[in-house]
């Protein structure tokens, strides 16, 4: 009886084991989109999942959808996004290759920023979706994403810009690209980032 009862959990992990991480991470993502563990869902007209490759090697968080993220349910498309896009060409990256993802997945009301309650509740999706995507680069950008999985106490400020390694993934914090549109003189530390993002890229995976 014990034997078959092991035989059972046994074949169970096979079929765990057989699914493609595109698989397991749409079934977190239908898991995700009957969300109500917050406020936010309320007001919010839909929930941005995150997307991009199920197996990026580079994961981008934001902080939250702005009013045309939560009108189309997709991470950065707005004015932030475009340059965001800019960021991605100069590095030689495409959106299909990394996976773009934000720290709360429904809009704040007015595109203020998420409240520790909400960060606190919505975050447990986002460690899942990173260990389904097990990126080993994560690029935080701006101060919410950074807090939220880097520290509470850093300054983007004076922190940004340097390596953080947890449970063997290597964290970036840099600014947030409102934060670059509103004052440009910050570009050049974001290329002098991602500079440094791609060079790490380039280490973990020489064969391209
Ligand atoms: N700002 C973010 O932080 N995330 C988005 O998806 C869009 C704007």
């Amino acid at each position: 009886m014990e034997e078959q009862v092991n035989l059972f959990k046994y074949l169970e992990n096979q079929d765990e084991e057989k699914k493609t991480s595109a698989e397991i991470l749409q079934e977190w993502k239908n898991f995700c989109l009957q969300c109500r563990r917050c406020s936010l869902r309320k007001g919010a007209r839909n929930i941005v999942f995150g997307e991009g490759s199920p197996d990026a090697r580079i994961m981008f968080i934001g902080e939250g959808p702005g009013g045309e993220e939560d009108r189309l349910g997709r991470p950065f498309v707005g004015a932030a996004g475009e340059l965001l896009d800019r960021i991605f060409a100069a590095s030689a990256l495409k959106r299909q290759e990394i996976y773009i993802a934000n720290i709360v997945k429904c809009r704040p009301p007015g595109n203020r920023t998420p409240q520790k309650d909400e960060v606190q509740a919505c975050l447990p999706l986002l460690i899942r979706q990173i260990e389904i995507i097990d990126a080993p680069i994560l690029v935080c950008l701006g101060a919410v994403a950074s807090r939220a999985l880097i520290s509470p106490d850093i300054a983007i400020t004076t922190q940004r810009g340097s390596w953080h390694q947890i449970e063997g993934r290597h964290i970036m914090p840099t600014f947030h690209p409102a934060a670059l549109l509103r004052d440009p003189r910050k570009k050049k530390a974001v290329w002098e980032d991602m500079q440094e993002v791609m060079k790490k890229y380039r280490k973990l995976f020489p064969e391209g």
